[in-house]
C-alpha cells in the first residue's frame, strides 16, 4: 500500500512560497487506542467473576506494587462503559483494542460453569461501540490468568494450550459474530520472562532461565490452538482474522562492528525471538543461536538436558504460519554491546543466558517508566526488520504511548512529540512497503500501571483515581490524536484551540 501524496503550499517567511509533500495514512488505516482489562475494569469481584494472578498477587503481597494499589476498581470500567465508548467517539476512533479478563467468563478457568454476567458484560461494551461504528480488537490474554489454573502451574503446565482452546472456543461462539480482530495473547515476553522468569510481573515465580523457557514453549503452542480453532471451525462463518501482539522494542548494535551485530541479534532472539520465530519464520522453532547458547550453557553448568525446550517436527508445523498479522507493541530502543556495560545476572538466567551489555545514551528523552526513553526512528527500525525477517506479513502497531508522572496534568507536549514522531514513522514504513494496517496508541486513559500501580500515567485521558466516579478528562494528546484521526495527516504545528472535548458529527 503506497501512501498518497498531497500536495501543499505553505508559506515560509514573508514571501517565499515552498511546496511540502503532505503525506497521508490511507483512509482505511485503522487508528485506535488499546487498554487491558485488569488495567482498567475493575470490579474485581464483581457477580460471579473468579480470583485471577493480579488480583491473588496486589491482595497476598501489595508490598510489591510501587504505592501499595491494586486494579480492584481501578478505572472503573466495569461500571463507565459508556463513558468509555463516548471518548472513542470524542476521539474520532476507528478501532478499540481491550482484553478479555478470563476469570470473569470462566470464573474457575475451565468452561464449566461460564459466567452470564460476564458475558453480558462483554456484549455491552461491544455493542455499545459497534453502535457508533467503532470496530472492536479484542485480545484474549492480556496477563490476567484464573488463579485456579496458575495454582496448577499456569503456563508452565502442558496442559496449558488445552484450556487455552477452551477458553477460546467460548470466547468465539459468544463474540465472533461481532468481534472480527483477535489477538490471543498480548506480549509474551512480558507474561513468561518477567512473570516467571523473574518477580517483575504476576506470578512473581522468580523461576529464573526455566520457568520462562518452559512457559514460552506453551504459550507458543496455545496461541497456535486457539488460531487453528478460529481458522478450522469459525473462520469460515464469521470472517475475522486472528494473530498474537508481541513486544518488540529496538536492540541496535552499539558500534558497527560485526561483534555488536551478533550481540544485539542475540538480545533480539532472547527478548521476542523467542515467541516471533516459532510462528512466522519459514524454519518455525525457536531461534537457531539463541537455542544453541542456552545449550552450551546449560551443559557447562551441569543440566542434563537444554533449559530450552525443544518442539517436536510436529510441534513446528503446528506452531509455523499460524497467525493472520504481527501485532507489534513498541515503545523505546537500546543499544547492545558485546563487550561494554555488562552487568552481572542471576544463573541461569535469561540475561545471562544472552550476556551482552546494554546502553541507553543520555540524550534520548525520558519519561516517567524507567525503561522508557524516546529514541529516533525506533519503530521504523522495528517494522522494517520484521518486515525483512519474516516476509512482509501484515502488522498492526497494538501498542505505543509514552508515560508521565500523576502530577503532569492535562498539558503533555512530550507525549504529543513522542507521537507525532512514532506516526511519522509508521507512515515512513509504509512509504517502504511494509503492510502496516492499523495503530492503538497507548492509552486510551490513566490505568493501573501494573508494578507501578497509579505512579505512572499513559493516558490520552487523565483519570481522577481520587474520585470514586473516576472522571476522565482529556489531555492535550488527544486534540492532537482526533485532528490526526481526522485528517489522515500528522500537522506538527497544529494546537487546539479549546480544552474542551465534543463529539464531531457522524460519531
Ligand atoms: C530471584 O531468584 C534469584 C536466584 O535465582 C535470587 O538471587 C533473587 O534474590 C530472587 N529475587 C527475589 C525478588 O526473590
Amino acid at each position: 500500500m503506497k501512501v498518497a501524496l498531497v500536495l501543499s503550499v505553505i508559506a515560509l517567511g514573508c514571501s517565499a512560497l515552498v511546496t511540502k509533500q503532505e503525506r497521508r495514512f490511507p483512509d482505511d488505516f485503522l487508528f485506535g487506542t488499546a487498554t487491558a482489562s485488569y488495567q482498567i475494569e475493575g470490579g474485581w469481584n464483581a457477580d460471579d467473576k473468579g480470583e485471577n494472578i493480579w488480583d491473588h498477587m496486589t491482595h497476598n503481597h501489595p508490598n510489591v506494587i510501587k504505592d501499595g494499589s491494586n486494579g480492584d476498581v481501578a478505572a472503573d470500567t466495569y461500571h463507565n462503559y459508556k463513558r468509555d465508548v463516548e471518548m472513542m467517539r470524542e476521539l474520532g476512533l476507528d478501532a478499540y483494542r481491550f482484553s478479555l479478563s478470563w476469570s470473569r467468563i470462566l470464573p474457575d478457568g475451565l468452561s464449566n460453569p461460564v459466567s452470564a454476567a460476564g458475558i453480558a458484560f462483554y456484549n455491552n461494551y461491544i455493542d455499545e461501540m459497534l453502535k457508533y461504528g467503532i470496530t472492536p480488537m479484542v485480545t484474549l490474554y492480556h496477563w490476567d490468568l484464573p488463579q485456579k489454573l496458575q495454582d496448577l502451574g499456569g503456563f508452565a503446565n502442558p496442559l496449558f494450550p488445552d484450556w487455552f482452546e477452551e477458553y477460546a472456543r467460548v470466547v468465539y461462539d459468544n463474540f465472533g459474530d461481532r468481534v472480527k480482530h483477535w489477538i490471543t495473547f498480548n506480549e509474551p515476553r512480558e507474561i513468561c520472562l518477567e512473570g516467571y522468569g523473574s518477580t517483575t510481573k504476576a506470578p512473581i515465580l522468580n523461576a529464573t532461565g526455566i520457568g520462562s523457557y518452559l512457559c514460552a514453549k506453551y504459550l507458543v503452542l496455545a496461541h497456535a490452538k486457539a488460531y487453528h480453532l478460529y481458522n478450522n471451525e469459525y473462520k469460515s462463518s464469521q470472517g475475522g482474522e486472528c494473530g498474537i501482539t508481541i513486544s518488540v522494542n529496538w536492540f541496535g548494535p552499539l558500534t558497527d562492528t560485526e561483534e555488536d551485530r551478533f550481540a544485539a541479534e542475540i538480545r533480539r532472539q532472547a527478548e521476542w525471538g523467542l515467541y516471533a520465530e516459532p510462528i512466522f519464520s519459514e524454519q518455525g522453532g525457536f531461534p537457531k543461536e539463541f537455542t544453541e547458547r542456552v545449550a552450551q550453557k546449560s551443559a557447562e553448568q551441569g543440566y542434563r538436558s537444554s533449559r530450552l525446550p525443544e518442539f517436536t517436527e510436529e510441534e513446528k508445523q503446528f506452531v509455523r504460519g499460524a497467525s493472520d498479522f504481527f501485532g507489534v507493541n513498541h515503545y523505546t530502543a537500546y543499544l547492545i554491546s558485546a563487550t561494554e556495560h555488562i552487568t552481572q545476572n542471576v544463573v541461569p538466567s535469561l540475561y545471562d543466558d544472552v550476556g551482552v551489555g546494554v546502553y541507553v545514551p543520555e540524550e534520548w528523552p525520558q519519561s516517567a517508566s524507567s525503561w522508557l526513553t524516546e529514541s529516533p526512528d525506533s519503530i521504523l527500525n522495528v517494522l522494517n526488520h520484521l518486515n525483512q525477517k519474516y516476509n512482509n506479513p501484515k502488522f498492526y502497531i497494538t501498542e505505543n504511548g509514552w508515560s508521565s508522572p500523576p502530577s503532569s496534568g492535562l498539558i503533555d507536549d512530550d507525549r504529543i512529540r513522542y507521537y507525532r514522531a512514532a506516526l511519522e514513522n509508521c507512515l515512513d514504513a509504509i512509504d517502504a512497503g511494509v503492510r502496516l494496517q492499523g495503530y492503538m496508541a497507548w492509552s486510551l486513559m490513566d490505568n493501573f500501571e501494573w508494578m507501578e500501580g497509579l505512579t505512572e500515567r499513559f493516558g490520552l485521558y487523565h483519570v481522577d483515581f481520587e474520585d470514586p466516579l473516576r472522571p476522565r478528562t482529556a489531555r492535550k494528546s488527544a486534540f492532537v490524536y482526533k485532528e490526526i484521526i481526522k485528517t489522515r495527516v500528522i500537522d506538527h504545528s497544529y494546537e487546539p484551540a479549546t480544552m474542551t472535548m465534543t463529539i464531531d458529527e457522524g460519531r
